[in-house]
């Protein structure tokens, strides 16, 4: 009986999941997908907790343990613990940080399973326990392998998105050392499947999992992050699979396969939208602090708007398309950017704005920035939907975003970004550009666009210039 409801429990737990994510595809019920996907969790831990039947193995007979009551307390004590340091986080994080929550939360994924793995490792070589099976010891030692990986790589991510390792560091042939010590590793955890081990070896496999996990991770640049941080959060879904395997526990299996799957998918769209393949990001050195330089020979002047000017040809436009980039959610300009969306249509000016999957620094970044100032979901339009709009719109205000409207991606085969899926706001009839200066952007090259004769730069910092637009419009009729 108690099995069956657990089972059940199960069932409701990975359905969940499955509903969850799907919701979470759309901006729109992407809340609601989250908060059903932790309403399974919940019952599969809490069935966990009081519905497994709680059977040790001693000396070839099977027997049942009872759970001290002390072990429920330090259970639902680490449970609060954890809950509330989960939630004050999360809450108190600002929107730009959130790859590095990410990065962290996925660190402790990784550290859970590696744990469980040196636990499941230790029952296995207990005195009388009876000897694993290979496929259980492979569980075992995959997961503790992956999981390290996992927590040591996120630790570095974390650490290089906060800024404390801003250098990169580049040892000589580092991607030769990296492949022979992640051969090392694979090899030293094969050796502990066929041969047995000790408590001695896996803990010894435990450092030089964290060891490559570390040097994995310091030599790409900080600002490839959220490509790794996907990459290692699938690392983590592999591990926590893994788990799922030894513990014969469907929930974690579905979860971790979900999870699993669902990082690959992300970091190979995220390279897809960035047309580089994953072992650039890895072994290149493309978005660290050393700018990439484009092959494009700019030549042409450049058009400088003033405010009044900007102002004058979006009161008088009929369709206005914004495209938002990094620099918008560096200069938390998402606010007042609503309030110029808001005066432009209160003038009958329709106003949409254009998506690029990797504008900004992190998955949907351009999404959740502009959800927080309330624009409505369906202004939002993806950049296949709104590139064939442009030819129609009078006027589009780049806000920061440089990599993801620069022609060269389309024109310049010797461009670092050649082939990169761009938003082609060169077919509209007017271009403001809104930035501080003639800086690169990520890919660090020059960009074509900001050369078109129906370009207009608006220089200054984001926030500061449209303030300045939205109260120059109320002057206007
Ligand atoms: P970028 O190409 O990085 O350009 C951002 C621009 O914003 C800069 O040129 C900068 O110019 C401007 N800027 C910075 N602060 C500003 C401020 N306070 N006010 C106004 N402008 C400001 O951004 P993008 O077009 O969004 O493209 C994203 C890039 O990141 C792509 O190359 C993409 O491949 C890469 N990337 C994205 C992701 C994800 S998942 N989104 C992950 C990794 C890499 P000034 O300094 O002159 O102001």
């Amino acid at each position: 009986m108690k099995h069956n409801l657990l089972e059940i429990c199960y069932l409701i737990g990975s359905v969940t999941f499955i509903i969850g994510l799907k919701m979470m595809g759309n901006a729109k019920t992407a809340r609601n997908g989250n908060l059903i996907g932790a309403v399974g969790m919940t019952i599969a831990i809490l069935g966990t907790i009081f519905l497994v039947n709680n059977i040790q193995v001693v000396n070839g007979f099977e027997t049942k343990v009872e759970i001290p009551a002390m072990i429920y307390g330090m259970i639902f004590g680490a449970i609060a613990l954890g809950t509330v340091i989960g939630w004050l986080t999360a809450k108190k994080v600002q929107m730009t940080k959130m790859p590095e929550l990410v990065s962290m939360f996925n660190g402790m994924g990784g550290a859970c399973a590696a744990l469980i793995s040196i636990i499941e490792f230790g029952h296995s070589h207990h005195e009388g326990a009876a000897a694993p099976a290979t496929g259980m010891m492979i569980a075992i030692i995959a997961g503790l392998i992956i999981g390290s990986i996992s927590f040591s790589g996120s630790i570095i991510a974390f650490l290089k998105l906060n800024g404390t390792m801003n250098k990169p560091i580049r040892l000589p042939a580092y991607n030769i050392i990296n492949t022979l010590i992640m051969l090392s590793v694979f090899g030293f955890g094969a050796y502990i499947v066929v041969a047995g081990g000790s408590m001695t070896l896996a803990w010894l496999l435990f450092a030089a999992a964290l060891f490559y996990g570390v040097m994995f991770t310091v030599p790409i640049g900080g600002a490839d992050m959220p490509v790794v941080i996907s990459l290692l959060n699938s690392f983590t879904g592999l591990a926590a699979a893994f788990g799922g395997f030894l513990y014969d526990n469907k929930v974690m299996l579905t979860g971790g396969i979900l999870v699993g799957s669902a990082g690959t998918l992300l970091t190979l769209v995220m390279c897809k939208a960035m047309n580089r393949p994953l072992s650039n990001v890895i072994f290149g050195a493309f978005g660290g602090s050393s700018a990439a330089t484009g092959a494009t020979d700019v030549k042409g002047s450049i058009k400088d708007m003033n405010t009044s000017d900007v102002a004058v040809l979006m009161n008088y436009s009929k369709k206005v398309v914004i495209v938002p980039g990094y620099g918008l959610a560096v200069a938390q300009a998402q606010h007042i950017i609503k309030e110029l969306e808001n005066i432009l249509e209160e003038r009958g000016v329709e106003v949409k704005y254009a998506i690029h999957p990797v504008a900004g620094r992190m998955p949907g970044h351009m999404n959740v920035l502009l959800a927080e100032s309330n624009v409505a979901y369906e202004k939002l339009v993806e950049m296949d939907d709104i590139n064939p709009e442009f030819e129609q719109t009078d006027v589009v205000l780049v806000v920061g975003a440089n990599d993801v409207v620069n022609p060269a991606a389309k024109s310049d085969p010797a461009s670092p970004i050649y082939g990169m899926p761009i938003l082609e706001v060169d077919r509209a009839k007017n271009i403001i550009v809104n930035k501080r200066s003639m800086n690169a952007g990520y890919a660090g090259i020059d960009n074509l666009l900001f050369y078109d004769p129906k370009c207009s730069m608006f220089f200054g910092d984001a926030k500061k210039a449209l303030t300045e637009l939205v109260a120059e419009l109320k002057t206007m009729e």
